[in-house]
């Protein structure tokens, strides 16, 4: 491709480091890993250094009615800006790259164009959206959704394991919960949307490719299924007479597992927690519940998945005696990237000289939001062991620059390029 000299956005390793190093520090001093959770005070500080680096950079920034910080590299010309991003919150015990290579990643982008007087014809945007892990309220990427105008005032009602109503939450923050809900940007308003992200699986890295054009988001059914039972001695009640409330979870656990070994694409299924109670050696429990979840970027699989795992929960414990309520959560549906994206992406890695290959996510990302406002893509990068949501999460410095600069190669070719 003609035009700007490629060799010369290459990333700055030292300050992209710097960068991770620094926002690193801003955790929960009393949780392992790299804690950083939505609306703690260190995620409140973190978004802080973020608007900071932004600013620094060059970007006109501000930080929206749902807490968004958002950065604008103003264009030579008028049209849709692009857009690119991620997010800075972490899972409990998470790691130091999730999301987080996104937004450093974008910001040392800008400061190349702008050191290198690369100058874009559209405006280049910049998001560090709110909240993207899925939180106590059981709600995942709240500042995309925002923007996206998928966030309702049916989210803002939610309330977490103490009472507390999510929309009280935003106030807390600072953020306007009511001005959140008229945020949206209008459906159309984006030229293209490009993440760049840690893969968070191994595929890349079994490959020994570089660089992976990510080609649909998994789709993500979580349910939270309540068992009742009866509570008895544990030393007299005989065996076949309990209505054991944790066994019939137990059972649940393996449904929810086996139906995810045995999915013929890329399907997961998981069980992330349980309770029970009263929680005795010597009473047998008389209620437990269980918090799952099933992932596929084949729609078809996950509804069946859905439906064979509610049947076999239900009569497992029907046969136990044990009563079950199950609520289902659709956190999202499987959403494709657009494969003309994913062509540009192919042909700025081919721009680079770097290998790349096309791989599914299997991990939720704000890209799936934007994708309501126009044309998305994503990068990947590899992750050491494809470990990820956990403190050994780990990508190559040298791997993340040359994501950083795959995103400044594919954000040049969308720049000249038009939608057919
Ligand atoms: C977010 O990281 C998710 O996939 O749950
Ligand atoms: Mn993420
Ligand atoms: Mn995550």
């Amino acid at each position: 491709m003609s035009g700007p000299d490629l060799a010369t956005l290459v990333p700055d390793h030292d300050r992209l480091e710097r960068d991770l190093t620094e926002l690193a520090t801003y955790v929960d001093p009393d949780a392992p890993g790299w804690t950083r959770e939505v609306f703690s005070d260190p995620y409140r500080a973190a978004r802080d250094w973020v608007r900071r680096q932004m600013v620094d950079a060059g970007l006109e920034t501000t930080v929206d009615a749902a807490g968004n910080v958002v950065g604008r590299l103003v264009g030579a010309g008028s049209g849709k800006p692009l857009v690119t991003g991620s997010h800075t919150d972490t899972v409990h015990g998470g790691g130091r790259f999730d999301g987080v290579v996104g937004v450093v990643g974008a910001i040392e982008l800008v400061r190349r164009l702008r050191e290198t007087g690369t100058e874009l014809t559209h405006d280049l945007v910049v998001c560090d959206f709110l909240g993207e892990e899925a939180n106590e309220f059981g709600l995942s990427c709240m500042g995309s959704r925002a923007i996206a105008g998928v966030l309702g005032a049916e989210h803002l009602d939610r309330r977490d394991g103490g009472g507390r109503r999510l929309g009280d939450a935003f106030e807390r923050f600072g953020t306007d919960p009511e001005g959140a809900l008229r945020l949206a940007w209008a459906p159309g308003s984006v030229h293209g949307y490009v993440e760049l992200h840690v893969e968070q699986g191994p595929l890349l890295e079994r490959q020994g490719v570089p660089i992976g054009v990510v080609t649909a988001i998994a789709g993500i059914e979580r349910l939270l299924a309540s068992f009742s039972g009866r509570a008895d001695h544990a030393g007299t009640m005989p065996m076949g007479e309990r209505r054991d409330a944790l066994a019939a979870a137990a059972q649940a656990v393996l449904s929810v597992e086996r139906e995810g070994c045995g999915a013929p694409v890329h399907g997961v299924a998981t069980t992330g927690r349980i309770e029970s109670g009263p929680g005795a050696f010597n009473v047998v429990p008389d209620h437990a519940r269980v918090w799952a979840e099933m992932r596929s970027i084949d729609a078809e699989w996950l509804s069946g998945a859905k439906g064979r795992i509610a049947e076999q929960i239900a009569s497992d414990a029907a046969e136990r005696g044990v009563e079950v309520v199950l609520e289902w959560l659709n956190d999202q549906a499987p959403v494709p990237t657009d494969p003309s994206i994913q062509d540009v992406i192919g042909a700025a890695a081919d721009d680079l000289g770097v290998p790349w290959s096309a791989v599914p996510s299997g991990a939720g990302h704000d890209a799936a939001h934007m994708a309501h406002l126009g044309p998305m893509g994503m990068i990947f990068v590899p992750s050491r062991d494809g470990r990820s949501h956990c403190p050994e999460e780990w990508t190559d410095l040298a791997d993340l620059a040359t994501g950083v600069h795959a995103l400044g190669a594919t954000l040049l070719r969308l720049d000249a390029w038009s939608p057919s």
